[in-house]
């Protein structure tokens, strides 16, 4: 069932139904000032960091489920409705959510009256802008009353929801004319307040929750505006509101807009106040004066889309098959940029109070938008080399606003040196810019322990060669990929961190995983040694990744498949001797995009396997059979019920591994399907089993062992959204940066007999037209640059070119 449709010409799906199976959402804001909203029009704001500077209050796990946001409540003669249905929830004629690339507009007609809201963030601008767009539509004059309500949050969202013994005593506003500013905590410690105004004059406010809304009612229900006036309360402890009152007046036919700006200001620590307990509102003035007119809006607005456009015409695709069309062009790449600025911190899964940036996790996420923004990329990576120790570990989080190693759940994660090498490969792959790898780096973020970059991937290289276990494979330490996989932590009691309770004695716990992602970012390591002329280095590093080769060929293959680990005994992991989690993906994907076993078929039977025993209709699980008990061994793995999450969920991160690694044996036909199926745009129909948003990926589809087989959940922030884009752009339709060049290479399956590509890279434009009427699945038989045949190989780039490929496959 669909509850909405794809428009590819504006860019935007379009809910038609305000019941989605899942609240369905968008982002707004490209640097420091975002918001999430929901298809109703729930959803919250924040300024850079989502737990400390957080502007409006959000209750997730809520019941009714996302109940607060920005709301707009129109009351006519006692009939009260809102735009984007939420809260009221009155009957409609007319229902839409449109969302776009950073903008949203949710519209209902209700009684012939037509409600639009605009919300977006502006380009460089530290607010977003709500513009209400009113349309009689009836022949008769209509006369009504619009309000507005934020809820304000108390800054810090975790100790909004559990400091109320102070909380309750602490809130302040001061209201002038149409704007109100939201002050808690200004007269102590904080420069920083919130304005939420209107570009009209207001016939009331209210600033007082209580007061507005009524101790025993509702969001749905407002005390004030089911009497239809405002009280002009002004909050005094308790809980700040904004709430604007118009009464306004149309005449059939007749339009109004209205703007209503929600933004963040800051004041010089010496210039905090106009007078005793005034704050100064000059930040706030120039804020507003921006916003004034419908004009100024919608060419805020315009510009936004225009930044899109631009930013999106990097990488396009045109072929046969418009739902790949859709993800490559334009929503698969607007999650990477999302998963850029949210790393893991906020979603409708992930509260804002939790994680801080992951090494592993902002690592990947380059993967997904090097290519748009790689200046911002350069800088992602070198705030990453600096919270690696010198030791070459890493702190496995990081906090954005100091940028500083987390010491809460320290290090001791053996993969995610790696990582690493493989975002600064991207990066250079991408750019042709050598100099990252001299950028002076410090560790632990201590500048007197600064040194070159190359330097700190020569300390993750070694990490994994200085920490060899017992069959010459990687110790896991606290977890690989697989945070779940807690080889050493052995926990017993609730609680405890899966991830830093332990290392027991002896963490011998080994990863084959590891050895296959050592084997598969070596040779850029080697590369990058040679480019800066350390050929001994080089050698030595060839020679490391043949031993782990071979320690990948004699330990960690199980007859069938390769094995996932060997626990703190030595025991199997992921093997046929092992009576649940006899097969894992992971190894299967990254050794065979390594290259292990490609000569000799083991790649081959490994993908066989997976197809075997791990595919379902939904997508490839994880392991299986999933853990049916918790093994005290295993770690957190086993404490999911079986297919949820890590144990045997249809965890779409690792699926695209599996995706290239048949495109690495030449199976186009699989490596799409493997590649539709946990893809979004394709799942579109099954929107009720799904359930969460057609156009983004979730991190989980449940397993087949799970009874809600199918059902996804954690939707937008994931590696997901990278690692897909990464598979899609570079192995299935094989346009992939080198060091060199360009290499066009693609992988398809039969029913793609051409497409065209527009790529720009390092200042040229190539516009690549693909032919597989041969339905070769993998091989270039011809390729032709500007009109020249010429050997397979990587393109290189003039510079500000516009470059003609064809490619014949055969
Ligand atoms: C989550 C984490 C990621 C990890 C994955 C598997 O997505 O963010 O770092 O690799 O789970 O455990
Ligand atoms: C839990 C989740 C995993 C995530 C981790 C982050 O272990 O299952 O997906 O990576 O938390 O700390």
């Amino acid at each position: 069932m669909k509850f909405g449709h794809f428009n590819d010409a504006t860019r935007e799906y379009v809910i038609t139904e305000p019941k989605t199976p899942y609240p369905w959402i968008n982002y707004l804001g490209n640097k420091d000032f975002f918001g999430l909203i929901s298809n109703t029009s729930g959803g919250y704001y924040f300024y850079k960091d989502a737990r400390l500077l957080r502007l409006t209050r959000y209750r997730y796990n809520n019941v009714p489920t996302d109940d607060g946001g920005i709301y707009f409540y129109i009351n006519e003669n006692g009939n009260v409705f809102n735009p984007g249905w939420k809260p009221c929830k009155a009957d409609y004629e007319e229902y839409e959510c449109r969302h776009g690339l950073g903008y949203s507009v949710i519209s209902s007609k209700v009684n012939g009256l037509r409600a639009e809201q605009t919300s977006f963030v502006p380009l460089d601008t530290t607010a977003s802008v709500h513009r209400i767009k009113l349309t009689n539509e009836s022949d008769q004059e209509k006369t009504f009353t619009l309000f507005s309500l934020v809820e304000f949050c108390l800054w810090d969202a975790n100790d909004d929801t559990t400091n109320f013994q102070r909380n309750f005593s602490t809130g302040e506003v001061e209201v002038i004319g149409s704007t109100i500013y939201h002050k808690t905590e200004y007269r102590e410690r904080r420069n920083h307040y919130a304005v939420f105004s209107c570009n009209e004059e207001i016939d009331g406010f209210d600033t007082d929750r209580e007061t507005f809304i009524g101790l025993y009612n509702s969001f749905a229900d407002p005390d004030a505006v089911l009497e239809n006036k405002s009280r002009n309360s002004l909050a005094s402890g308790w809980s700040p509101i904004g709430s604007h009152s118009k009464v306004i007046t149309l005449k059939p036919g007749e339009t109004k807009s209205l703007v209503f700006v929600l933004g963040y200001c800051e004041n010089p620590q010496d210039d905090k106040w106009e007078a005793q307990d005034v704050i100064n509102k000059k930040p706030a003035n120039e804020l507003l004066a921006k916003f004034k007119t419908d004009e100024q809006v919608e060419s805020a607005l315009a510009e936004l889309k225009a930044y899109w456009t631009n930013l999106l015409s990097t990488y396009s695709v045109k072929s046969s098959d418009e739902k790949l069309d859709r993800m490559v062009n334009i929503w698969n790449q607007y999650q990477c940029m999302v998963t850029f600025n949210m790393s893991r911190s906020a979603s409708y899964f992930e509260s804002g109070i939790g994680r801080g940036m992951g090494f592993r996790d902002s690592s990947q996420d380059l993967l997904g938008f090097i290519h748009l923004i790689p200046e911002r990329a350069r800088e992602r990576i070198l705030d990453i080399a600096a919270t690696q120790m010198e030791d070459g570990s890493a702190y496995h989080q990081y906090q954005p606003l100091t940028k500083k190693g987390n010491n809460d759940i320290g290090s001791g994660f053996n993969d995610d040196p790696l990582w690493l090498i493989f975002g600064v490969a991207a990066y250079i792959k991408e750019t042709g810019d050598w100099s990252i790898l001299d950028e002076m780096v410090p560790f632990d973020n201590d500048e007197s322990k600064a040194d070159t970059l190359l330097v700190h991937l020569k300390r993750s290289f070694d990490h994994v060669t200085n920490n060899l276990g017992p069959h010459k494979l990687p110790l896991i330490g606290r977890a690989d990929w697989n945070d779940c996989l807690n080889l050493n932590c052995f926990s017993e009691n609730p609680g405890e961190s899966f991830q830093t309770f332990g290392p027991s004695e002896g963490p011998v716990a080994e990863s084959v995983f590891i050895a296959g992602m050592f084997v598969a970012v070596g040779p850029d390591y080697i590369r990058m040694c040679e480019q800066k002329g350390l050929l001994d280095e080089a050698k030595a590093a060839a020679a490391a990744v043949e031993d782990m080769t071979q320690a990948v060929l004699t330990a960690g293959w199980d007859g069938e498949w390769f094995v996932r680990a060997y626990d703190a005994y030595s025991n199997k992991i992921g093997s046929k001797e092992c009576e649940e989690g006899k097969i894992f993906i992971e190894p299967q994907g990254f050794c065979v995009m390594a290259g292990i076993g490609v000569e000799d078929g083991r790649a081959l039977k490994a993908l066989e396997s997976v197809e075997k025993y791990l595919d379902t209709k939904y997508g490839i699980v994880l392991n299986s059979p999933s853990y049916t008990r918790y093994h005290l061994e295993l770690g957190e793995i086993s404490s999911y019920p079986p297919g949820y999450k890590e144990n045997g969920g249809i965890f779409c991160h690792n699926n695209p591994w599996v995706s290239i690694a048949e495109t690495v044996v030449g199976r186009g036909n699989r490596a799409f399907e493997v590649y539709k199926k946990t893809c979004p745009a394709y799942l579109e129909e099954i929107s009720e089993v799904h359930r969460t948003e057609p156009y983004v990926y979730s991190q989980m589809i449940a397993g087949r062992d799970a009874k809600n087989h199918g059902e996804a959940k954690n939707s937008w922030l994931t590696g997901t959204a990278a690692w897909t884009f990464y598979n899609v752009s570079r192995f299935i339709l094989g346009v992939k940066p080198d060091y060199d060049g360009l290499v066009v290479d693609p992988c398809l399956p039969d029913d793609i007999t051409e497409f065209t590509v527009t790529r720009k890279f390092r200042g040229d434009t190539f516009n690549i037209t693909v032919d597989n009427t041969a339905k070769a699945q993998k091989g270039v038989a011809k390729l032709i640059v500007d009109g020249q045949e010429v050997p397979f190989g990587p393109i290189a780039t003039i510079g500000d070119k516009v470059r003609e490929v064809k490619v014949i496959m055969g």
